[in-house]
């Protein structure tokens, strides 16, 4: 028989797991993406109090100076954190997360292990899993955070005979956990066991290069996601298992969705060392290709008389922050008649959802977004393609050049609008350090800045032309 702190429990725990499900669903439109924050958000509350009365809570003290320590902490951190710095926002939370999940097995293997009874397999399995991807997780999560935060370099660190090293690491922490499990359980063992995870999250991080640490990141929530589900077995906790399962497999397939959008795989991604920089150099600069600049009095005029201009924002305009300064800019066009359109690249940015973030903030209607594969046909039609801060995402070489690094990455077909005009600061390259020729094309004017600094002055010019 259940008692009725049980069934309360029991209920409380399924709406959460409701909640955290239709939070996700939500989630996956940007028109609905609030509510399912505040679903989710929901859900975790109930899922935090009701485990305040479940049993196991040993000391109250603890959990409250955790407490007092920690919501200061993630609430001022959250309010202030620049959008470009999310990544690594995001990193320190999910390693947070991982040892969270690592510490919780570690306590539950010393409690187990000073109870005298040698702890059943059924015991040890959640618990060393748990330890080991959360250790993993944690550690890696920190590398990830200080490559974005340049606390060391974002370039790969490779060096001879890595894969050796960190083949032999895993292989240890494999044996150990083996070990463990055929009866041979002890804190030492279960120490190398966490030391070897917490070592091959660092080893296998650093040979990643800053820029794809979102994939890493989304790889490593995904296991810490995983960790906290074992957590939940070592616990009995039915909803820790439920939104560490939800995390875990909603993480991978944002991690394969990412990669795919990158023409790239994992194994790539893991153990390529890409984005070191020194990429292949673009035809044009081979042949010696001349860029074309253009005044914004030129930029004004041609896009006041435009039919159809298609925006295609990037990394560049997040940095900048020139959201408003388009929306605006788009407003006016509108007036005149033009049709505005945005075109959103999966991987534009440096986040899953980047560029959709930063439209939304600036009230660009959604209608007026579209997806990869819905504009790119529209570009041929297309007076004007502005590209802001955009660069590898519109990098020709993709489909044309065997050789180049980002060969087969689906990109946006802005080369086929009648005009590009390309807002950025210099011929630098973006994140796959390779030149474009787009830059070099004919029809394409290079208009260099500030994204926000340019498109303000755009924004100046445009009222005269517009009623002119
Ligand atoms: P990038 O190719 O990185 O190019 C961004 C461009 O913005 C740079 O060329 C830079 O040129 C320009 N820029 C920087 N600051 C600027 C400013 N203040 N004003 C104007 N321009 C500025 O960006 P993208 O086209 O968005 O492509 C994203 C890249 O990141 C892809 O290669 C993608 O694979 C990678 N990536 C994305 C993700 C996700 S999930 N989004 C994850 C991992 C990797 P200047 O320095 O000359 O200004």
């Amino acid at each position: 028989m259940m008692t009725v702190r049980e069934t309360v429990l029991g209920v409380a725990y399924l709406i959460t797991a409701i909640l955290f499900i239709l939070g996700l669903k939500f989630l996956s439109s940007p028109r609905s993406a609030r509510t399912g924050n505040i679903l989710a958000m929901i859900g975790m509350v109930i899922a935090v109090v009701a485990t305040c009365f479940d049993t196991g809570i040993i000391t109250w003290t603890t959990i409250i100076i955790g407490a007092v320590i920690g919501v200061p902490i993630g609430f001022v951190s959250a309010r202030l954190v620049k959008m470009t710095a999310m990544p690594q926002m995001v990193a320190l939370f999910n390693g947070a997360g991982g040892g969270a999940a690592a510490l919780v097995s570690a306590g539950e293997f010393l409690r187990g292990f000073q109870g005298g009874e040698p702890l059943s397999a059924g015991q040890l399995v959640p618990i060393v899993l748990s330890a080991v991807i959360g250790s993993v997780s944690f550690s890696g999560s920190l590398v990830a955070f200080a490559k974005l935060q340049e606390l060391m370099t974002g370039r790969p660190i490779t060096y001879a005979g890595q894969q050796i090293v960190n083949a032999i690491v895993l292989l240890a922490m494999v044996g150990l956990s083996v070990y463990m499990l055929l009866g041979n359980e002890s804190v030492p063992v279960f120490a190398g066991i966490v030391g070897a995870a917490l070592l091959l999250g660092v080893l296998g991080v650093l040979p990643i290069g800053g820029a794809d640490m979102p994939v890493v990141i989304s790889l490593l929530n995904s296991f810490t996601g995983s960790a906290a589900a074992f957590t939940g077995f070592v616990l009995h906790n039915n909803v820790l298992i439920i939104a560490g399962a939800l995390v875990g497999a909603s993480g991978f397939i944002l991690t394969t969705l990412m990669c795919k959008a990158m023409n790239r795989n994992l194994a790539n991604v893991l153990f390529g060392s890409f984005g070191g920089g020194g990429g292949a150099a673009g035809a044009a600069e081979e042949t010696g290709g001349v860029e074309q600049e253009a005044t914004v009095e030129d930029v004004a005029i041609q896009l006041a008389y435009a039919r159809l201009v298609i925006v295609v924002p990037g990394y560049g305009l997040a940095v900048a922050q020139a959201q408003h300064a388009v929306q605006e800019m788009a407003e006016l066009l509108e007036k005149k008649g033009v049709q505005m359109k945005y075109a959103i690249h999966p991987v534009a940015g440096r986040m899953p959802g980047h560029m959709n973030v930063l439209l939304a903030e600036a009230n660009v209607p959604y209608e007026l977004l579209f997806d990869m594969e819905d504009i790119n046909p529209e570009f041929e039609k297309a007076d004007v393609a502005v590209v802001i801060g955009a660069n590898d995402v519109t990098n020709p070489a993709a489909r044309n050049d065997a050789s180049s690094p980002i060969y087969g990455m689906p990109i946006l077909d802005v080369d086929k609008a009648h005009t590009v005009m390309v807002i950025k600061r210099s011929m630098s390259p973006g994140f796959a350090g390779i030149d474009n020729d787009l830059y070099y094309m004919d029809k394409t004017l290079m208009l260099f800045g500030d994204a926000k600094a340019f498109v303000s002055e755009i924004l100046k010019e445009l009222p005269a032309r517009v009623a002119a």
